[in-house]
Formats: C-alpha cells, sequence, structure tokens
C-alpha cells in the first residue's frame, strides 16, 4: 500500500515531527483558551489540530467547516449538526429538542449508519440571533464532558453578506462559554488577520495567534526516507531535495510527489530523474482536465503573468525581469492580473510573495509553455 497521503487530514503514526506546536495547542486547550491557527495551504493545520486533540484524549472535538458557506443559516445548521454527531446521546437528544423548540429540531435516522442525525427543520431560517441557543447547547454538551470546537477555514465567515453581524454576536456569545476552547484555523492570511487583529473587528485580540509553517526539510526528510526504505525504495537525499523544491516545500505537496514516486516505481529500484518525469507525468494526467478549463477562463496577459510566476516565482512580480516576461509594460497591470486570477484560485498571496496555487499546475505550465528555457528541475 502507498504509504503517502495527502488531501486529508493525517494522524498518528502518518503524523510528523510537530511535538512543540502540539504541546502548545494541548496547554491551551486545558486553559480554555481561544486559538487561531494561521498558515499557507496544505502545510498541516487541521491535522496538527486534531492530532494535538487525539493524543491528548482529555477532550472531544466539535468540528466546523466553513469553506464556501454562504449564509448564517448554513453556519448555525453546522453548528447543529456536528453537535449531534459529537453527542450521541440520548440525555443530549431531549435536552436538544427541549432547548429549541421554536426551530422545529428534527432527529432523522441513517439509514446506513443506525446513527441519529439532528438537524432544523428546513423551513425555518436560522440567523445570528440562534447563536445564543447553539452556543448554549455547546456549553452543556462541555459540561458533559470536555470539548474543544474547531472551526476550520473560519475566515469564510467574512464571505457572509452580514458578516460583521455573525462576527459580533459569534463574539459576544463565546464569551459567555469561557470554560470552551474555541480554535480557529484559515488559510487565507490576510483574512484571519482581518479578523483577529483588526481593531475594529468583534475578534480583535480574542485569541492566541499560532503561525503554523510547512514541516522543515530536516524534520520531514527522515520520515519520507523511512517510508520510501520500508518499500525497499531508497531516495537519496539529492532526489528527495528536488522532490520538495518541485513541491514549493508545501507538507501536503511533498506528500503528494512523494505518493506518485511510490505509485510509479518498484520496490528494489533507487529513485532517479527517470521516475521524477514518471511522477510528474503521472499528477499531471490526474489533473489536465481541470487545467485545461482553468486556462480557457484566463486571458492573454493573465497568461502571460501565469507563465512568468511559474518560470520566475513571485517574489518581485514587479521586477523589470517580471514584466519583461509577461510583455507588460507598468506594475499596475500585473497586479491587475494578479488579483484577477486570486480570485479565480488561481494563484495567491503569501508573506514570500505571489503562488500559484497547485505546484502540480506550476508544472503543467512549464510543460506547456513556448519551449524557450524554463529551468524546470534546476530550482
Ligand atoms: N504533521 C504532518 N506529517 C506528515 N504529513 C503532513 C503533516 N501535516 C500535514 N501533512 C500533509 O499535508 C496534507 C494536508 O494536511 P492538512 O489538511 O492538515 O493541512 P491544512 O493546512 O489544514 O490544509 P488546508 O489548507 O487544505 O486546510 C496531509 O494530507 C498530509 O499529506
Ligand atoms: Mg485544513
Amino acid at each position: 500500500m502507498n504509504p503517502f497521503h495527502y488531501g486529508s487530514i493525517v494522524t498518528d503514526k502518518d503524523f510528523c515531527g510537530r511535538t512543540e506546536a502540539v504541546k502548545q495547542i494541548q496547554q491551551h486547550m486545558d486553559g480554555g483558551q481561544n486559538v487561531a491557527v494561521y498558515g499557507e495551504r496544505r502545510v498541516g493545520k487541521t491535522s496538527l489540530i486534531f492530532e494535538a486533540i487525539r493524543r491528548k484524549r482529555s477532550h472531544r472535538a466539535l468540528r466546523l467547516d466553513l469553506m464556501n458557506i454562504k449564509s448564517i443559516d448554513t453556519l448555525c445548521r453546522k453548528f447543529i449538526s456536528a453537535l449531534g454527531e459529537m453527542e450521541q446521546h440520548a440525555g443530549f437528544l431531549e435536552k436538544f429538542i427541549r432547548s429549541i423548540p421554536a426551530l422545529r429540531p428534527t432527529v432523522t435516522i441513517d439509514p446506513l449508519t443506525g446513527m441519529p442525525t439532528f438537524g432544523v427543520d428546513a423551513a425555518v431560517a436560522l440567523s445570528a440571533s440562534n447563536l445564543q441557543q447553539i452556543i448554549g447547547l455547546v456549553k452543556s454538551a462541555y459540561q458533559r464532558k470536555r470539548l474543544v470546537v474547531v472551526i476550520d477555514e473560519f475566515q469564510s465567515v467574512l464571505d457572509l453578506e452580514n458578516s460583521q453581524e455573525v462576527l459580533a454576536e459569534l463574539r459576544a456569545q463565546i464569551q459567555h462559554a469561557p470554560e470552551v476552547p474555541f480554535f480557529f484555523a484559515g488559510s487565507i492570511r490576510h483574512q484571519m488577520e482581518s479578523i483577529f487583529t483588526s481593531h475594529d473587528s468583534p475578534f480583535f485580540k480574542s485569541a492566541i495567534p499560532m503561525s503554523i509553517d510547512p514541516l522543515t526539510y530536516d524534520e520531514f526528510a527522515p520520515f519520507l526516507t523511512e517510508r520510501f526504505e520500508a518499500g525497499q525504495r531508497k531516495v537519496s537525499a539529492e532526489y528527495l531535495e528536488k522532490i520538495f523544491s518541485l513541491s514549493g516545500g508545501i507538507t501536503g505537496d511533498v506528500q503528494q510527489f512523494c505518493e506518485a514516486i511510490w505509485y510509479v516505481s518498484e520496490p528494489g529500484e533507487e529513485i532517479s530523474q527517470q521516475h521524477i518525469a514518471s511522477a510528474i507525468d503521472i499528477l499531471i494526467s490526474r489533473e489536465k482536465l481541470s487545467f485545461q478549463s482553468a486556462l480557457a477562463k484566463v486571458t492573454a496577459s493573465q497568461m502571460r503573468v501565469l507563465n512568468a510566476l511559474a518560470v520566475l516565482g513571485g517574489k518581485a512580480p514587479t521586477s523589470r525581469e517580471f514584466l519583461a516576461f509577461a510583455g507588460s509594460r507598468n506594475a499596475s497591470s500585473i497586479k491587475k492580473a494578479l488579483e484577477s486570477m486570486d480570485k479565480q484560485k488561481l494563484v495567491y498571496h503569501t508573506e514570500a510573495g505571489w503562488k500559484i496555487m497547485n505546484p502540480v499546475f506550476r508544472l503543467y505550465l512549464h510543460l506547456t509553455m513556448e519551449p524557450r528555457a524554463t529551468g524546470l528541475g534546476k530550482d
């Protein structure tokens, strides 16, 4: 079986390193502290939080993922169904129904698992004012057995029409539950910062910030090497470094690359340039259709900026070299193209500059570009 995992959270034996961060999170859990976990995409924020909770065994996790939520109604429903999922307990069921009669709570039995699923009548529109009842339920679940509320992709709240009202009400209710630790994770740094560090945000200074970086090469490399070796594959430091570089050093992307390398190699082999090339082919073939449809939507000038980003990186997109590569005369048009592609989720901005969202897309761009020297694999 392929020992490399990507795309979902990793725990236990699949979780590498981060001893200090795990300890910090556990201390915050004990102290009932709220924590805001920031970090780039796919660095391992969610895995870190859940591994810290799992190892400690003292708290349950009430997990909500706010990715793509469109309304406060959905947010409330997510809370309620997460509560139901966590609290498969007859006493809670009764309390649940009694505490929110106006919302016409529903309990259905999942035909597959036989487990009750909690919800609220679809005809009822939930609003920020229902957060009081919901956090009340969270508190009573906490009293029965300790828990941590984990709200993932928290910055998505900003996409709600009445986001400030929702944030203000959520913050007020959370303050009424000081014993319950709330962990907020998010991958769009400037949005998370605007929630937790802007003076006029209801969440200003309401959580301890924790910034998560990708696993370093030194921490990750022995773990990966061991996995290759357990499957009788040898990988030299030179090739592991190459894998890191092609994946931009992002933890999840490194695992994705290793998964492909494993897929194209056989026991007894030593990983070589040939394996790297085949892995790139495999990775691209898996996503080619979505790349093609993404490219069909970009303009010619955005395309040139994308290619410049793929080749030169995005540390200095207004440098003379970048402008020349992108065939652009001014920095503002580059900025406009980047912002527009940010909205399309093709690129994103980090402290280290602009990046292409998906490292495989970057490799695809290299391969489809005009055959001028792209430097692929040299960095
Ligand atoms: N500690 C770790 N050890 C090994 N691999 C890890 C670790 N943390 C993360 N990964 C890798 O990164 C991938 C993404 O992890 P996770 O979903 O926790 O990241 P995330 O930062 O929450 O991502 P997203 O931005 O998509 O929410 C995992 O599937 C796994 O391949
Ligand atoms: Mg996550």
